[in-house]
């Protein structure tokens, strides 16, 4: 995916809960790199998040249906280039 569309995508539908890799609601499971290693299903890598971002899980709402593959293609390159570079 493009890492710079997806900040863009990210930026819209995401910070409002996880601004700066955080997460305002669950505040242990951020987008960092160990944090993702720890709890993000199927591992650290792009099909994990694309997964969890189009079905969702428990208070995060799902995007499938919402945003376009490309756009959840977009954003999972970016979120996984942020971790994996400890960006955020
Ligand atoms: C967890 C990405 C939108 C709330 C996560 C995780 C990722 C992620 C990768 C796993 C983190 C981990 O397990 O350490 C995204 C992306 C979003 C988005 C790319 C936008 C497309 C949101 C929004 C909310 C939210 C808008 C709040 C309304 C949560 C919560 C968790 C979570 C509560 C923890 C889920 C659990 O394991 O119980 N998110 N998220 N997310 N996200 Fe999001």
């Amino acid at each position: 995916g493009d890492v710079g569309a997806g900040e863009q995508v990210f930026s819209a539908n995401c910070a409002a809960c996880h601004a700066g890799g955080m997460n305002v609601i669950m505040p242990e499971k951020t987008l960092q790199k160990d944090a993702l290693d720890q709890y993000l299903a199927g591992g650290r890598k792009e099909a994990s998040v694309v997964m969890q971002v189009t079905n969702g899980k428990n208070a995060m709402p799902a995007f499938g249906g919402r945003l376009s593959d490309e756009d959840i293609a977009n954003v999972a390159s970016y979120v996984i280039d942020q971790a994996d570079g400890d960006k955020w």
